[in-house]
């Protein structure tokens, strides 16, 4: 087949498959670049994101962990594409496809100061877990090290991946008990467990059983020096579920020191439901293979189509699953991130750690409740977790939903309540909070 023939049929594919060709632009589906521009600083500022999202002002809504309420930018980006979809499909997706999947990879790679080509699209936390663990290249002489703490995603992923290597999994426990816990004694815990045989060290950010977060950066650094001395083939690759860390803390992939971050756009980065991403470093995306075939890797179609073989390296774009997806929510995460940065990374995680602290503080102070989150910012995010003396966790939850408050349970074997304040409540919507679990003492 002459080169000239397999760049058309590469281009085809790509343009029917994948979507336009990048040049082709033009006016369907020219959404704007519309992002709130919140006015700087104040409560006035805070109103006015509020305002941004269609809540229903009948409840207060304190589960933004679990599936986010799409901000107005993102809801209209979606309703854009959505009638471009609806009036002309294969029109819209061909000369949209491509140029809006690109621009949803940059926008992440700049929330989280990579390139966009380290970004694999994905449509959840989950997907982006099963993803790397599945795709790893592992031995039966490899061990997987992770914790009791870590969330089912992980351990289960992770069990699945050990079936099919036959690499062992280690689980450690973090801590005894939650109260007093230290980042010295996490890092001691996880670097003494590290063997020769550790391949794979598979934490997760924020822990949604007690709000946990772990010292991702000083984890990474006590690596390096075990990593020092091992081929590359043997490195302890760092990889994180950061579903709860990923639009809360102000940090890029570089700062977390980790080789893979994967998350879900659609918790407290309020993206479109159904998106998520994966961040790599070179690194991690050479230990991985795809599971699923992209749509948007050329070099992939050029190999199928031309029967040469394997195709390299993995990198974001071809671990990006391919297959025709909610089109319109995964281009409307260029709007998500863009919401994200025109508050401020920096005033979004004061914002989310000021309420948090706010709710911890009340109800630390409360007889006939058990406080699990840490107080400190540095081990502690947007999730409060607790128990209250007397009720069960689901029951607690029934309580406060009769008095219109949105809690949810943790799904552990040990759970606990959870609230998790975001920008979108108020220090009053706290205090109505702490007030209304105060009337829970039996
Ligand atoms: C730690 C953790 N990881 C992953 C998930 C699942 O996230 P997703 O819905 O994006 O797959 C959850 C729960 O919502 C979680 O708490």
């Amino acid at each position: 087949m002459t080169l000239a023939r397999r760049e058309l049929l590469t281009r085809t594919a790509l343009a029917l498959a994948a979507g336009a060709i990048a040049s082709s632009g033009g006016s369907v589906g020219a959404v704007a670049q519309a992002a709130a521009v919140p006015p700087a600083g104040g409560s006035d500022a805070w109103d006015y994101v509020r305002g941004q999202f269609a809540l229903s002002d009948d409840f207060i809504h304190m589960s933004a962990m679990l599936i986010a309420s799409h901000p107005k930018p993102v809801r209209d980006a979606i309703d854009e594409h959505r009638r471009g979809m609806d009036a002309n499909p294969i029109t819209y997706l061909q000369q949209n496809n491509r140029r809006l999947q690109e621009a949803a990879r940059g926008a992440a790679g700049q929330y989280l100061g990579v390139s966009g080509s380290e970004i694999a699209l994905t449509d959840s936390t989950t997907l982006g877990v099963a993803l790397i663990y599945n795709g790893l290249r592992l031995t039966p002489d490899h061990e997987i090290l992770t914790t009791e703490q870590d969330y089912y995603v992980t351990h289960e992923a992770l069990r699945l991946a050990s079936k099919r290597t036959g690499a062992r999994i280690r689980k450690i426990s973090l801590f005894e008990t939650i109260d007093g816990v230290t980042e010295d004694q996490i890092i001691d815990r996880i670097s003494q467990a590290i063997t020769p045989a550790t391949r794979v060290l598979a934490l997760t950010w924020v822990h949604s059983s007690t709000g946990l977060k772990l010292p991702l950066r000083r984890i990474a650094d006590a690596l390096d020096p075990i990593n020092a001395d091992r081929p590359e083939a043997d490195r302890v690759l760092f990889c994180v579920d950061g579903v709860h860390g990923f639009g809360v803390e102000d940090v890029v992939l570089a700062a977390l020191g980790c080789d893979f971050l994967m998350a879900g756009c659609h918790k407290w980065l309020f993206g479109p439901r159904g998106t998520g991403i994966v961040a790599g470093t070179k690194r991690g995306w050479d230990a991985v293979l795809p599971t699923i075939p992209s749509f948007i890797d050329s070099a992939t179609w050029e190999a199928w189509f031309t029967g040469s073989g394997p195709v390299g390296p993995s990198t974001g774009s071809r671990m990006t699953p391919g297959g025709y997806k909610a089109f319109e929510h995964q281009w409307a995460l260029t709007q998500a991130f863009a919401f994200h940065q025109d508050i401020g990374k920096a005033r979004i995680a004061a914002r989310t750690h000021e309420l948090a602290r706010q709710l911890k503080e009340g109800l630390a102070g409360m007889p006939h409740v058990v406080l699990h989150t840490p107080r400190s910012d540095s081990l502690s995010a947007g999730i409060v977790s607790f128990d209250v003396q007397g009720l069960s966790p689901a029951a607690a939850v029934v309580r406060l939903r009769e008095r219109r408050i949105i809690a949810s349970v943790a799904p552990y074997a040990v759970p606990h309540i959870r609230l998790t304040p975001c920008f979108a409540n108020t220090s009053g919507q706290v205090e109505v909070v702490l007030q209304e679990i105060r009337s829970l003492a039996a």
